[in-house]
């Protein structure tokens, strides 16, 4: 096929922030002499999709005027149609007072950008949530996250002297200049776009097929890699997923796979919008909206923050103004007898049908260890989340034991360790005695100090536990709040915190080590129990009484409770 003339972007013409050559180098010098703010990782997409024209017309986070009539009317204060408020809010207090130019810098204080000071206007974190996402629930992501962006908003020109930079999947992180030359070697001048935020299993497959087939022209497979929904699968495993279904399953001459870095607002309807208005900058003339599209779950009644055809609803409104033409479909469901996909208004009375949803692939398949049904996914899929997946008794695993000094967690845990090498896991054990000789050496007993340490266990059994290792922590761990630092550190799913429940009278009469005597002669100050705190923990996973059992039984209760819940298989 020969060359196309893709669709005009939206507004025209595609924005380009990026300044090069002689004028970045002097601009860069400059740059370090301004003031400086940090931008946040969602800040920082924004520009990054501004600067190459994903939202065009938009050049700039937005002033006041555009600002007021975005959350009211959808609108720029032109009138140009856009959904979502796109802005960067600064502290009062960072507010340079004198400066014309400020740098904006990432995380790491790279120099990103620089921006005219041109306007600061107040803003209104609930009044914004109830007008863009209609609601002011905390337990919409969106509305949780702006209650911490600033006071007032900042606004002016723009111009990007760094990029981003990525790494990973280098070869298909595209611009919008980038896709449009793709797609316009590939002859069609209609193009159907798809966004997603998950792993693409059959389903999607046929989405995406029956709209490029329905359209007649070229697919544009455009997941997003930059913000999505707290706790969905990680990129870089998706990323996998889509290439090799890409490869295998679907037609090179017509199809492109490029990774969008936008950071999504999980805001519905008016996000369906946003993602349609996006494809046409990258050249999409149809866009797929389905099921629940960039719906945030739901809210804390229990109830779907948005209806599951309202994104539709509100593209059929705005389609024509977008240039952008809906493909919409029904949930699809699997007809179990015909072997086939259909929409759920198409089934037939009484076919049966089955589905298995997001949560059923991570608690019922992937945590079990139950291969995914070829119905469901194709084969590559299935390994590829299998692989970054593993079922429980294989995921990392940490064990943090805590009681007084000489409750007995130190012989506990070597019983432990005996018994999980045994059934085949690789253990570290950290006992606090030991790691004070090397990892913590030098640190003495101080409030401080006994945080340090045990924040230095946490730290490396976090390591241990993210490479699917088990870790065994012996440690008095004193202070409540420390150790569910650490429990947050290691992930919440792969702690099981101990409580070694010895009473200070016994760990004193057995005084192993004679630190008890040595305490109450005053040898010893701020001893753990005699003139340091305890704090015992309130809802330990397991707690072993030691008065009743030996050490051997206290680990082989520790080992039952793992195999109920699966990290060990029983
Ligand atoms: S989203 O947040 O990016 O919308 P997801 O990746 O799950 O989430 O969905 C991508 C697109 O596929 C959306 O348009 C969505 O409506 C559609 N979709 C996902 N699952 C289904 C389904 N079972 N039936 C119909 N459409 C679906």
């Amino acid at each position: 096929m020969s060359k196309t003339t893709l669709i005009q972007p939206y507004g025209g013409s595609l924005v380009n922030l990026v300044v090069t050559g002689a004028e970045r180098e002097a601009l860069l010098s400059e740059a370090s002499h301004y003031p400086s703010l940090q931008i946040t990782q969602r800040n920082l997409h924004d520009l990054e999709l501004m600067a190459v024209g994903a939202f065009s017309p938009l050049d700039r986070f937005m002033s006041k005027a555009d600002y007021q009539r975005v959350l009211t009317e959808m609108r720029l204060s032109g009138g140009t149609l856009f959904p979502i408020p796109i802005t960067l809010t600064i502290d009062k207090e960072d507010l340079p007072t004198r400066a014309e130019w400020i740098t904006l810098r990432d995380a790491r204080n790279d120099i990103i950008a620089i921006m005219r000071l041109e306007e600061v206007f107040r803003w209104n974190p609930q009044r914004e949530a109830r007008l863009v996402l209609g609601t002011t629930d905390p337990r919409h992501p969106l509305v949780a996250e702006m209650e911490r962006w600033h006071d007032l908003c900042i606004s002016g020109e723009l111009k990007v002297l760094n990029m981003p930079k990525y790494y990973d999947f280098t070869d298909i992180r595209l611009t919008p200049a980038q896709v449009r030359s793709r797609l316009e070697q590939m002859g069609h001048d209609k193009v159907v776009a798809f966004q997603t935020r998950n792993p693409m299993h059959r389903i999607h497959e046929e989405l995406t097929k029956r709209a490029a087939a329905q359209v007649g022209g070229a697919l544009l497979i455009h997941p997003v890699v930059g913000m999505t929904k707290p706790g969905d699968v990680d990129h870089y495993t998706r990323v996998r997923v889509y290439k090799a279904l890409v490869e295998n399953y679907y037609d090179q001459k017509s199809t492109v796979l490029s990774l969008l870095p936008l950071a999504m607002r999980m805001a519905g309807p008016r996000e369906a919008l946003w993602h349609a208005l996006i494809r046409r900058n990258y050249g999409a003339t149809h866009f797929v909206v389905g099921r629940d599209h960039a719906g945030p779950g739901k809210d804390s009644q229990g109830r779907p923050f948005y209806g599951p055809y309202e994104a539709q609803e509100m593209m059929t409104q705005y389609a024509d103004e977008l240039g952008v033409q809906m493909v919409k479909f029904q949930e699809l469901v699997y007809l179990v007898d015909e072997d086939r996909y259909e929409q759920r208004n198409k089934v037939p009375p009484d076919a049966k049908i089955a589905r298995i949803s997001g949560t059923e692939v991570r608690e019922e398949y992937l945590a079990k260890g139950k291969p995914l049904p070829h119905w469901f996914t194709r084969p590559e899929t299935a390994h590829i989340l299998m692989e970054a997946h593993p079922p429980r008794h294989k995921q990392g695993l940490c064990l943090w034991l805590t009681g007084l000094s000489g409750a007995g967690k130190s012989t506990i845990a070597q019983a432990l360790t005996s018994m999980l090498l045994e059934r085949g896991r690789q253990v570290t054990l950290l006992d606090g005695d030991v790691v004070r000789t090397h990892l913590s050496k030098g640190l003495g007993f101080s409030k401080e100090d006994r945080d340090t340490n045990i924040l230095r266990i946490g730290f490396v059994a976090g390591e241990i536990t993210r490479h699917h290792g088990t870790v065994i922590c012996a440690a008095i761990s004193p202070y409540r709040a420390t150790r569910n630092a650490v429990r947050k550190m290691v992930g919440e799913d792969h702690f099981v915190e101990i409580f070694v429940d010895t009473p200070l009278e016994v760990c004193e009469q057995r005084d192993v080590k004679g630190l008890y005597a040595r305490a109450r002669r005053g040898e010893i100050k701020g001893f753990t129990g005699i003139d340091d705190p305890y704090e015992a923990p309130t809802e330990p996973e397991v707690t072993v009484k030691t008065v009743d059992s030996t050490p051997e039984m206290s680990a082989r209760q520790i080992v039952q409770y793992l195999e109920t819940r699966g990290f060990l298989q029983s």
